[in-house]
């Protein structure tokens, strides 16, 4: 089945609560939330308290992707606020095998997520720890960005490493989705698709999440997983 995830960054901060009961409605499955800290991307956006608020005005699950340095220092207080997926970039975690730990042992699910130039190199050791792999197909930052092509042959990678180990981790792709890159996405082998201006920019986001939610999942494949 396929996920989706409309990422706030895209919708009306002023109207913050209606356009995500409007996605809610529609059908989305999980609230993708973009935190960043004007370091580690060079763009700033919300925190904690944006997701507390969020909490009370909605059921979807609560993904809240950290491009932020230093995540460990963040994670119980997104946790505090309600946050149900924490995912935290291979780039900034010299330990990541630690945080993720630390993201799980506070109740919640952890992710790691690749930029586009970073290889999945370690993520093999760290697959018992992980509850997602977030392939980033944009360089995080900014929404409204064009989906880079590569991003298609590291999510068949991701793919391929998660069945292997027979890892039912989510396999998560974010920046860029519309349906064309969806559908390519979904074909290399992502299960949950984040899409931000695709859903909030069009003049009906509840038809775009329909849209994206129709798109016919990767057909199982002997031996995989999570679809037996
Ligand atoms: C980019 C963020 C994305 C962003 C995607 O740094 O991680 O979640 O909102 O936006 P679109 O779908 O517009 O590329
Ligand atoms: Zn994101």
């Amino acid at each position: 089945m396929t996920l989706v995830a409309p990422s706030i960054l895209a919708a009306d901060f002023g109207h913050l609560a209606r356009d995500v009961q409007a996605v809610e409605a529609a059908g989305a499955d999980w609230l993708h939330i973009d935190v960043m800290d004007g370091h580690f991307v060079p763009n700033l956006t919300l925190g904690p308290p944006v997701v507390a608020a969020l909490r009370g005005r909605t059921r979807l699950l609560l993904d809240v992707h950290l491009m932020v340095e230093r995540p460990e220092t963040l994670i119980p207080d997104f946790q505090r606020a309600g946050a149900d997926l924490v995912t935290v970039h291979a780039e900034v975690c010299p330990h990541l095998h630690r945080v993720l730990q630390t993201i799980r042992g506070l109740g919640m699910r952890a992710g790691v997520s690749f930029n586009p130039a970073t290889p999945l190199a370690g993520l093999e050791y760290v697959l018992d720890q992980v509850d997602l792999v977030l392939v980033m197909s944009v360089n995080p930052g900014f929404g409204g960005q064009e989906f880079i092509p590569s991003s298609l042959d590291k999510l068949r990678q991701a793919r391929a490493l998660l069945d292997r180990a027979g890892c039912g981790a989510f396999l998560q792709v974010d920046g860029g989705v519309n349906l064309e890159t969806a559908r390519a996405c979904l074909e290399a082998g992502a299960d949950v698709l984040v899409a931000g201006s695709f859903v909030f920019g069009s003049a009906d986001p509840a038809a775009a999440v329909a849209a994206l939610k129709n798109l016919q999942a990767r057909q199982a494949e002997p031996g995989s997983p999570r679809r037996a």
